[in-house]
């Protein structure tokens, strides 16, 4: 035999020599959960090790993730339903906990990327992300909504506005809102190819922004289909866009390569909730280690084309990175 490939993983100097990719707390984005009140974390029953904070708990968690490495923060809000309503009236109240803890957070750790989301379902009464009238989201409409909720989020001081809502013209739509509002520097991490997925299921449980009726297919993706993710790409370019996300991630690395080979922006992937809660779940009953699953997964988030990836692995991450 000439050729032999196992020389080339003989010892861990030579593996690590060859090693094509790898993974860096400066491509991660860390998902947390924001309440309103004071000295709250309290754990999302399906997500092991994920919580749900008020304001001063979280700046005391991003500290601790900040001395990690991890430096970019993707802020959900957790609504009540005495605060929902058909329009999400809420999301741009200026006075609204969300926003007061976006800007403390701005505030207390400037150096930090702060992205947040754009959609109604935390603050919809129907739990869409859309505004329903006949049983149906109309799209035109929400964009004014989507719109004055960016506008409220950019004046608050987030670094990247993350749109997950899906409806067509949207990425175009804020990017106008925020240019002629003076916010040329907000960025906009657009959900590009979002499809319509069981894996969202303890995020849901995390926001209690599960739809009340019917499910969320005539506006997320179909999980069969690859070339649409290319339409949605072409207008998200077309429209502004600085980042292109894919999501779910691990049932579509193929999405990400083919956005990864196919556009220049950078592809951000996202880990979801679901992805995390299964190997957390088959951990916990001894089927799994964790910590090697896990950077097996992050690991092939990135081999397929994602140069950043949103997930809620990011803290243990950075801790087993940490003590290497
Ligand atoms: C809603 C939104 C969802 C997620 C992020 N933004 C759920 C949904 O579309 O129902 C899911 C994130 C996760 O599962 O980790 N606009």
């Amino acid at each position: 035999m000439n050729r032999r490939p196992r020389r080339n993983r003989k010892s861990n100097v030579v593996r690590n020599l060859i090693q094509e990719t790898s993974v860096s707390v400066n491509d991660l984005i860390f998902p947390l959960f924001l309440i309103e009140g004071n000295k709250k974390k309290v754990e999302v029953s399906s997500m092991p090790g994920i919580y749900r904070f008020s304001i001063d708990t979280m700046l005391t968690e991003i500290e601790s993730c900040l001395k990690l490495g991890i430096s970019s923060f993707d802020v959900f809000p957790a609504y009540p339903e005495e605060l929902k309503d058909t329009v999400a009236s809420e999301s741009y109240n200026p006075e609204t906990f969300y926003l007061k803890g976006l800007r403390e957070i701005k505030k207390e750790f400037p150096e930090v990327c702060l992205m947040s989301d754009v959609a109604m379902d935390p603050y919809s009464s129907d739990g869409h992300d859309g505004i329903v009238r006949d049983g149906k989201i109309v799209n035109d409409e929400t964009l004014e909504i989507l719109s004055r909720m960016s506008l409220a989020q950019a004046d608050a001081g987030v670094d990247i506005i993350g749109p997950s809502d899906m409806m067509d013209g949207r990425v175009g739509f804020i990017r106008n809102a925020l240019d002629e509002n003076g916010f040329t520097d907000v960025s906009i991490m657009s959900y590009t190819a979002k499809y319509a997925s069981a894996f969202y299921g303890p995020f849901r449980d995390a926001l209690d922004s599960a739809p009340k009726f019917g499910d969320k297919k005539t506006y997320q993706m179909d999980y069969s289909n690859a070339k649409e993710a290319l339409i949605e790409a072409d207008l998200d370019v077309e429209e502004g866009a600085d980042f292109l996300m894919v999501k779910p991630a691990l049932s579509y690395l193929d999405i990400i390569k083919s956005l990864s080979e196919n556009y220049p922006l950078p592809i951000a992937a996202y880990n979801v909730s679901g992805e995390y809660s299964m190997v957390m779940a088959a951990a916990e009953k001894g089927w799994l280690d964790s910590g090697r699953a896990m950077l097996e997964i992050l690991t092939s988030i990135k081999r397929s084309g994602a140069k950043i990836i949103l997930t809620y692995f990011a803290k243990e991450f950075a801790q087993i990175n940490s003590k290497k």
